[in-house]
């Protein structure tokens, strides 16, 4: 199958989960239900999730398996997208193709909104029904390991210092901190718990550890350069916000045509980790040079 409709499909998939899985907007209180499914019905690629089942496959298991995590991946992602774009922090005002969501209820109901996101993110990996053909082990153990990517030496930890480095010069060790922290360890999360929920063996997470390492620093340089490159419109965010507000990015520290070059050795590292996996990682293959070569 082309990628393009194996991302069309899976996401579909998502979509129906994600709309199952979500508080609807006619519940009490309905202004936080509606802003929640206003950032997450917003048009996202689906990445996370869709990484999350392509790692399931790849090591024997189903896409069925992971869906209830791979929402819930969505989930803390959507609430990281509508925290980060908060005046406090990057100060933007579209996101997936609509203005922000504090631009649409406010601060205050999208940083709850955020809130509610990630705690409903963890109820649903802790669902006793969704987890009913998996070994309590393994629940736990995904449940720790995307708690540890998501919180202050993870994804949280990594915006702060990406906020702290604002306008000023960074090394190369702390910029690298910032994009594996901020968004590869979400990357990496996914396809981890796609390897285990899927029933993998030691030697097949290992070898989709270092292929999700490798591919959520290249998503991240990915982006920064598509900060400067990209087109509002088919990215559906802001352009240029990065060097406005003094970011640290791979473009500002090293130049575009490194920052491009570092994107693809980090590519390659990421389809050679795949070798153990044979042909069942094929998908996987097509999603790295996807997350180096997107315009969107
Ligand atoms: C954007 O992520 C934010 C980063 C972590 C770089 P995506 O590019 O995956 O955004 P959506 O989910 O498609 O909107
Ligand atoms: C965002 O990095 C990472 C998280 C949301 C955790 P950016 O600030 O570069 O993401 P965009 O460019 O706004 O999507
Ligand atoms: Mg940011
Ligand atoms: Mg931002
Ligand atoms: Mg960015």
């Amino acid at each position: 199958m082309e990628l393009k409709e194996y991302l069309h499909d899976r996401s579909a998939l998502v979509d129906q989960a994600l709309d199952h899985w979500l508080p609807g907007e006619d519940l009490w209180p309905g202004s936080l239900h509606q802003s929640m499914r206003y950032s997450v019905f917003a048009g996202g690629k689906r990445l996370r999730p869709i990484l999350m089942m392509a790692a399931s496959e790849a090591v024997g298991g189903t896409a069925q398996q992971v869906m209830h995590a791979a929402c819930a991946m969505e989930m803390i992602h959507t609430y990281s997208l509508v925290h980060d774009d908060l005046p406090a922090m990057d100060d933007d005002d579209f996101r997936r193709g609509r203005p922000t969501n504090h631009k649409t209820y406010g601060e205050a109901t999208a940083i709850l909104a955020g809130d509610a996101l990630l705690t409903e993110a963890f109820r649903l990996l802790a669902n006793a029904d969704a987890n009913r053909l998996i070994a309590p082990a393994t629940v736990l153990r995904v449940i720790e390991l995307v708690a540890r990517y998501a919180g202050s030496q993870g994804m949280v930890g990594g915006q702060v210092v990406d906020m702290e480095s604002e306008g000023k010069v960074i090394d190369f060790p702390t910029l690298e901190y910032i994009h594996t922290h901020k968004t590869g360890g979400l990357i990496l999360a996914s396809v981890q718990a796609g390897a285990l929920l899927g029933g993998g063996n030691e030697e097949q997470i290992a070898a989709l550890t270092r292929f999700g390492g490798a591919a959520g620093l290249a998503f991240q340089i990915a982006d920064d350069i598509l900060d400067v490159v990209g087109d509002q419109t088919e990215l559906g965010k802001d352009v240029g916000s990065d060097q406005a507000r003094g970011k640290a990015t791979y473009p500002a520290l090293l130049g575009l045509a490194e920052a491009r070059q570092r994107a693809n050795e980090l590519c390659d590292i990421a389809v050679e980790s795949l070798t153990p996996l044979g042909t069942a990682a094929e998908t996987l293959q097509l999603l790295a040079r996807y997350i180096v070569n997107r315009n969107s």
